[in-house]
């Protein structure tokens, strides 16, 4: 079954064709992170101008580098939430007129949902389940039990800020630029993270919430501390982005961890923007090893961050597990934004 889906929750504008929930046929994405960086973080009305601009080239640029036509895609699915109002809406009206046009049914995906079966991209064997995943990204930093093909369960979200949110206002804080992350993780590289001792908020805690705002807090009263940004050597901001960047890892890594503990998990994963992280993989890695768990964390980098063959993924599972007939129940009418955080099947 081959499904042309589409992403646009946030800053990208995304569109794939992918086959039987992991084959990807072509996956193209679109950014306005440029544009963002003028302004030092997304501002949504430019992100949502920017997706109405490049929906159409996108899609049709996908089917392109597919080598299909219309005529060989059985059902369209796009992202109807969570994300921001204005881009999703482009995304969402995009894919129901093609809907209407073309007569393929439309499958609602919600995007953690396809962070989360990200880890099925070019992976046709299902994973060993239980699995724990740790879905992190700039705008959600979700635990989520995954008992068997179509039961998930969420585990623990973030009381404030998501970890990729505090790895850009972090970085914003070091003077560095936009996306913070990939850029605060290049200086931590050449950094002591022993150097500071940053808090990990709620480690000690038995819920699976996490909490960030604390964090970058008391980052900004440790440049204060140090007499401002202007007057710390550049060998000192990469060990206080050595630090701050090990408090994030740390408070994600206790948590997912106690969680596969607790769960019996078979295995273990990492999905969204911030399992780029080199550090990251690098604990995480150590951990599973340590328990002798399977691992999975996106065959690709582009997989890592939004995409909209994820998407793709996440609704052939949507329509395997469907209980009426699917092309009744995933018609494009029903289709609209959910700005909730709540997953289904
Ligand atoms: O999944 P994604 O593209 O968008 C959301 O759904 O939010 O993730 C983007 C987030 C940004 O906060 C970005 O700074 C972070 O992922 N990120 C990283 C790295 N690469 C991307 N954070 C830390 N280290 C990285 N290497
Ligand atoms: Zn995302």
């Amino acid at each position: 079954m081959k499904i042309l889906a589409i992403e646009s929750s946030c800053d990208e504008t995304a569109a794939a064709v992918v086959e039987d929930g992991w084959k990807v046929h072509a996956n193209v994405i679109a950014s306005s992170l440029e544009l963002h960086k003028k302004t030092g973080g997304v501002v949504p009305e430019v992100a949502a101008r920017d997706s109405a601009l490049k929906i159409a080239p996108v899609i049709e640029k996908t089917l392109v580098d597919a080598a299909l036509s219309w005529e060989d895609i059985d059902a369209l699915a796009v992202t109807n939430g969570p994300g921001l109002l204005g881009s999703l809406l482009v995304g969402i009206e995009a894919a129901k007129t093609l809907s209407l046009l073309y007569k393929k049914p439309l499958i609602p995906v919600f995007h953690i949902a396809g962070h989360l079966f990200s880890n099925c991209l070019e992976r046709p064997e299902l994973p060993d389940f239980p699995v724990i995943s740790l879905t992190v990204a700039g705008g959600h930093n979700d635990l989520y039990l995954w008992k068997e093909k179509y039961s998930l369960q969420k585990l623990g979200t973030t009381l404030d800020d998501a970890a990729g949110e505090a790895f850009d206002k972090g970085a914003r804080m070091l003077g560095l630029s936009y996306p913070g992350g990939p850029a605060l993780s290049k200086l931590a590289e050449s950094g002591n993270r022993n150097a500071f001792r940053f808090p990990r908020p709620l480690h000690s805690s038995t819920e699976y919430a996490f909490s960030f705002s604390g964090l970058k807090t008391a980052l900004r009263y440790e440049l204060e501390n140090q007499g401002g940004l202007q007057n710390i050597a550049e060998q000192r901001k990469a060990d206080l982005a050595a630090s701050y960047q090990e408090a994030i890892v740390e408070s994600l890594i206790t948590k997912l961890f106690r969680a596969a503990d607790e769960h019996a998990a078979r295995e273990v994963h990492l999905a969204g923007g911030v399992s780029a992280n080199t550090r990251l993989r690098e604990c995480f890695l150590a951990e599973t090893q340590k328990r002798n768990l399977k691992t999975r964390i996106p065959a690709k980098m582009i997989y890592c961050t939004d995409n909209a063959a994820m998407i793709g993924s996440a609704a052939y599972a949507m329509w395997q597990s469907a209980k009426s007939v699917p092309t009744e129940s995933f018609s494009f009418e029903k289709v609209q934004v959910d700005l909730s955080h709540k997953f289904r099947f």
